[in-house]
């Protein structure tokens, strides 16, 4: 199996498995109604700045593709819909074009599309600053993201099984790298103690991309042709993870991702304290099984939505959302208990 086509069966089979073994928790955090809002609709704003350019609304295209001469033209697309909508994107591991460098053009793409955007690199943390850099330069990324996956790494056979020395390479990045490191999971999610052991290596971007949404440990069984239930459930709950990240209260910035499905889910990671709210799969969707525009189409309704939930929260910025009041019940606030975390 090349790694070419890896990526198009990764793409495949991310969204034909829709069965999910547990949620993301974002169902668990309520946002209170604020029936007096006294707001105007007119007067709602979402833009915000990520990485020193500026965003409509606090929103980014998470890491999928690149690598196979199919996934340019996705790229091109999902960088077109980040453009027009005005919010980040992320292009999927660059290590296809560093081992075969005739295939950059599958993630140059992206920035061809959206020169002014803000585009992140992407690459394993257990890359080198060579690498790193190399990735960097190609698509002149605003930052790098380095993506841990060990569990996926294990479920696919004859993947990476020695994962010493990750967090000192990750020191070294964050030392040598000319743009932000972000460090992000792919769907497992980020433990508190995964996230003080990264913010002590001096990483300060922080994507916990949790369990709930996309599972690459049923992506990698389903393309090795034997689905694995019993070992599908693992992984660290979205909202979970975002959550444990907060409470330990450190100046980071964090990312909201996994199974986020709607402005009202983006809403409740940003009004826990997110700075962005990431989703991969759900707009991987739009884009190659709807109709033409439908990526877009959904992109401006999310942002009308989370505007109405905004105002409907008595929000009418982002800071502001960040002050109002949650209830967290359910699995999560069970969860957070056992880990000691109110
Ligand atoms: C991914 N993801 C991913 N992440 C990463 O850091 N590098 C990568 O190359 C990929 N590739 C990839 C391919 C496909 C098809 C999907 C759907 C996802 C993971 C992604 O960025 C994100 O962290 C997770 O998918 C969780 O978000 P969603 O999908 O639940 O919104």
């Amino acid at each position: 199996m090349t790694r070419k086509s890896r990526k198009l069966e990764h793409l495949h089979y991310s969204l034909q498995i829709c069965d999910r073994a547990a949620t993301a928790g974002w169902e668990d955090i309520a946002l209170i109604h604020q029936a007096l809002p006294e707001i105007s609709l007119a007067e709602v704003k979402t833009d915000c700045a990520f990485l020193g350019k500026p965003l409509r609304a606090p929103l980014m295209l998470n890491a999928m593709t690149g690598g196979h001469p199919d996934t340019a033209e996705i790229n091109r697309r999902l960088a077109r819909a980040a453009r027009r909508a005005g919010i980040a994107m992320a292009v999927g591991s660059q290590r296809a074009a560093l081992d075969e460098p005739a295939l950059a053009y599958t993630y140059t793409a992206a920035r061809e599309e959206n020169p002014d955007g803000v585009l992140l690199a992407n690459l394993s943390a257990a890359c080198t600053p060579a690498e790193a850099a190399a990735a960097v330069e190609m698509i002149h990324a605003d930052g790098l993201q380095l993506y841990l996956n060990v569990p996926q790494e294990l479920a696919m056979g004859g993947g990476e099984t020695d994962f010493r020395g990750v967090l000192a390479n990750i020191a070294t990045l964050v030392q040598c790298l000319s743009v932000p490191v972000i460090v992000k999971e792919v769907g497992f999610g980020l433990s508190r103690e995964a996230v003080t052991a990264l913010y002590r290596a001096g990483v300060r971007y922080i994507d916990v991309s949790g369990a709930g949404g996309t599972n690459f440990f049923a992506i990698e069984s389903a393309r090795r042709g034997r689905r694995r239930p019993e070992m599908e459930g693992w992984g660290i709950p979205a909202a979970v993870s975002l959550l444990e990240a907060l409470q330990l209260q450190r100046p980071l910035f964090l990312i909201a991702s996994g199974g986020l499905h709607s402005a009202l889910d983006v809403a409740k990671g940003l009004a826990a304290g997110a700075g962005l709210a990431a989703l991969a799969r759900p707009a991987l969707q739009r884009l190659v099984q709807g109709s033409p525009g439908e990526l877009d189409r959904w992109l401006e309704q999310m942002i009308g939505d989370l505007r109405a939930v905004m105002l409907m929260a008595g929000a009418a910025d982002l800071r502001a959302l960040v002050r109002k009041p949650l209830v967290i019940t359910g699995r999560t606030a069970e969860w957070l208990r056992c880990r000691g975390v109110d």
